[in-house]
């Protein structure tokens, strides 16, 4: 199969009719597209990308009208914050209803419904008469992709056409909420901060942040986002002093304060410290740093709050080994 990559919504939608997948661009990352309520479609999706079917997709739709079509006892917590958070990386886990295939939950009573925010996206979910099931468009378990280039390195010949929508303004996938007596659960940090959802609710998010290897267990998955090439997740000065920095790459928020021999290649996610500018950066430094030389990387911890939560819970799982 070739791989055409342009910006041609007409045509993607066309391919999706037909039941293909397409590459599409989110303001979170790139997401690998398909039919939501076509089993046929949503199995391509699985086997494309090496995903295990226990680990279920999220649903992209056009606004919180179409809830309704795809979900039952939203509660009114739910409502708030599709008001104030969609279009926007929040994903919402809520009770089924039977249009929506069992292989695109998993066989769970939950689906994750989500408004992406991207012009080129919400033009073809309007093209398009159904719902849009989409994982991230990489190999499972790889890093996730935030440019079209991204995508076609990973996926050249497995899928006929990405949607070119240029680079992912957050860079960093949605935060999952799912909702226990009226109160938000946190299941995966994102691009929305748990505390902005807390501003809005008044209330605490309950985290939920169970990482499993077990494959019964579906979502959060250990070891995930993951470079080819060990990573070592921590405080910089300690890293530093616990490795011999030969064949090591470094990756770090501002890099200011990390005293390192110059020789050795540095990814500096925002030397001006400004965490969303990091998260935009965030993957593509773990791809740039798999294809270089480097044998293994130190990554530094960031800040425990607001978006720096995401990036921590992405460099932990990448540093897990299988
Ligand atoms: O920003 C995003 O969310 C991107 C873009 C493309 O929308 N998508 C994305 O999809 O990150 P994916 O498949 O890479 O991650 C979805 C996560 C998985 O960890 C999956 O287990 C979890 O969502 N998930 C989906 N449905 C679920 C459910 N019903 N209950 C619990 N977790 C669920
Ligand atoms: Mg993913």
């Amino acid at each position: 199969m070739q791989t055409i990559t342009g910006k041609d919504i007409r045509f993607a939608a066309d391919l999706l009719e037909e039941g293909e997948l397409v590459a599409i661009p989110t303001e979170t990352v790139y997401g690998l597209a398909g039919n939501a309520l076509d089993e046929n479609t949503v199995l391509k999706i699985f086997t494309t990308k090496q995903r295990p079917v226990f680990d279920p997709l999220i649903v992209h739709i056009r606004n919180e009208q179409e809830v309704q079509n795809y979900a039952v006892d939203i509660p009114d917590i739910a409502y708030k914050l599709m008001q104030n958070f969609w279009p926007g990386p929040l994903t919402l886990l809520l009770n089924k209803k039977q249009v929506i295939p069992d292989l695109v939950t998993s066989g769970l009573n939950t689906v994750a419904l989500r408004v992406p925010d991207h012009g080129m996206l919400k033009e073809l979910l309007n093209l398009v008469k159904f719902p849009l099931a989409a994982p991230s468009a990489n190999p499972f378990g790889y890093i996730s992709p935030t440019t079209a280039q991204h995508v076609a390195d990973q996926l050249q010949g497995k899928i006929s056409y990405i949607l070119d929508g240029g680079p992912c303004k957050i860079g960093i996938e949605s935060t999952i909420i799912g909702f226990e007596n009226n109160n938000c659960v946190l299941y995966r940090p994102g691009g929305l901060p748990a505390s902005a959802i807390e501003k809005i609710t008044g209330t605490k998010v309950i985290m939920r942040l169970t990482s499993t290897s077990t494959p019964h267990a579906p979502g959060l998955l250990e070891s995930h986002y993951a470079p080819r090439k060990p990573v070592y997740f921590g405080d910089m000065k300690e890293l530093i002093s616990m490795h011999n920095l030969k064949n090591a790459a470094l990756l770090c928020f501002t890099g200011n304060a990390v005293e390192y021999p110059g020789d050795i290649p540095i990814y500096k996610l925002s030397q001006k410290g400004d965490i969303e500018e990091a998260a935009r950066n965030l993957f593509s430094a773990l791809r740039n740093f798999d294809q270089s030389a480097a044998q293994f990387l130190l990554a530094e911890k960031f800040p425990e709050e607001g978006l720096g939560l995401a990036i921590n819970d992405r460099l932990k799982r990448a540093s897990v080994k299988n």
